[in-house]
């Protein structure tokens, strides 16, 4: 005997997704009809109204198990089948964003794009789906999303106990740079002064504040939208030491005051005067590029080098790495580059 949740068919879908909302269904048993109802097995009581629904809970219902539990994808494959899509007309990935899902469509896929998102949606959980239509944009690296299915772009993303608000469709959010953003929290060591010239709305910042446990963060943010989520997501993260400063970094980054300078934006290398500016002495700049595959490491490394010498600093180490394929034959690179200011005669 389990719980489950009588709800008349037409409501079955609504009722459906506020429970993967809450995460509520028990997978470990089957959904089946009686009647005009739907029987929905649940781990526990919703927190939201079900009288609008016309469902209620019944406390011992007989209900069939699954054999094992259901793999999302086998049931997003068996859901496009049944309603006449061709698997290969649905993206093979997703990116989840807190309750918003994010696909990428392939162009066959274009005419069925709102059944495809909602069958995604459903099965995944999401409260509403999105589809990328063109990357990021601009230099405030702006997002080209329309929703398909449900409502609301605005969502919390949790990662590694830090809390990102953020609008899905106003501001960008790149899942594939989680160890970025993990590792250079881990590497600051405590009570360091750090300015980060691109905060957006606290990618590097936040983990740094929180779990690198600085001394003091300065998040630069030149876009409003993103600053006001910065703003919003130091308060969520209680992130006393983060300092969200609005403005082009040019203008607003402090100077000579740094430990260590992040630089998460791929228009890093016209900035690189500001990063040095912002070091007092010796430091360490966090440096990221789009460069040519053949090219990396040493475009990136000798460009760094001579940034330095202009700005009378030494290089004591570098170290390179590639975040990730960005296109074909590019490459997101990244860089620590340790520098000591050369002693003038
Ligand atoms: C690419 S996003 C940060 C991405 C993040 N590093 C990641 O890997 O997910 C860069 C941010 O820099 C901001 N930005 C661009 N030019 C700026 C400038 N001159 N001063 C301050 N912020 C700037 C943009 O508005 C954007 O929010």
């Amino acid at each position: 005997m389990t719980r489950a949740i009588v709800v008349p068919k037409e409501n079955a879908e609504s009722l459906l997704r506020n429970l993967q909302m809450e995460r509520l269904i028990d997978r470990t048993m089957k959904i089946v009809k009686r009647g005009n109802s739907i029987l929905v097995p649940v781990t526990g009581e919703p927190r939201f109204d079900l009288a609008p629904l016309r469902a209620r809970l019944e406390p011992h219902v007989d209900l069939p198990h699954r054999l094992r539990p259901r793999d999302p994808r086998h049931e997003i494959r068996e859901r496009l089948e049944a309603a006449g899509i061709p698997v290969a007309h649905a993206p093979r990935r997703w990116e989840r964003i807190g309750g918003v899902l994010v696909l990428r469509l392939p162009s066959e896929g274009q005419p069925q794009a709102r059944v495809i998102a909602k069958i995604f949606g459903m099965v995944l959980g999401a409260r509403t789906v999105v589809q990328d239509r063109s990357g990021i944009h601009g230099p405030m690296r702006v997002p080209d999303v329309q929703v398909l299915w449900g409502n609301g772009t605005e969502t919390v993303h949790i990662e590694g106990r830090i809390r990102y608000a953020m609008d899905v469709a106003r501001v960008m959010f790149s899942s594939g740079n989680l160890a970025e953003r993990v590792g250079i929290a881990d590497r600051v060591r405590p009570g360091a002064i750090v300015v980060d010239l691109f905060a957006g709305i606290g990618y590097f910042s936040l983990p740094i504040a929180v779990r690198g446990r600085a001394e003091t963060v300065y998040g630069c943010e030149l876009n409003p939208v993103s600053f006001r989520y910065l703003v919003e997501n130091t308060r969520l993260n209680r992130a006393t030491n983060l300092v969200p400063l609005l403005g082009d970094c040019r203008a607003i980054a402090p100077r000579g005051i740094a430990d260590w300078v992040i630089m998460g934006h791929f228009d890093a290398r016209e900035y690189l005067d500001v990063a040095f500016d912002a070091l007092r002495g010796k430091g360490t700049i966090v440096y990221h590029e789009l460069c040519p595959k053949e090219q990396y490491p040493d475009a990136m490394t000798q460009r760094l080098a001579a940034a330095a010498r202009a700005h009378w600093m030494n290089v004591q180490a570098i170290h390179t790495r590639i975040v990730k394929s960005y296109a074909p034959g590019i490459v997101h690179s990244a860089a620590e580059v340790e520098v000591t200011r050369q002693n003038r005669p």
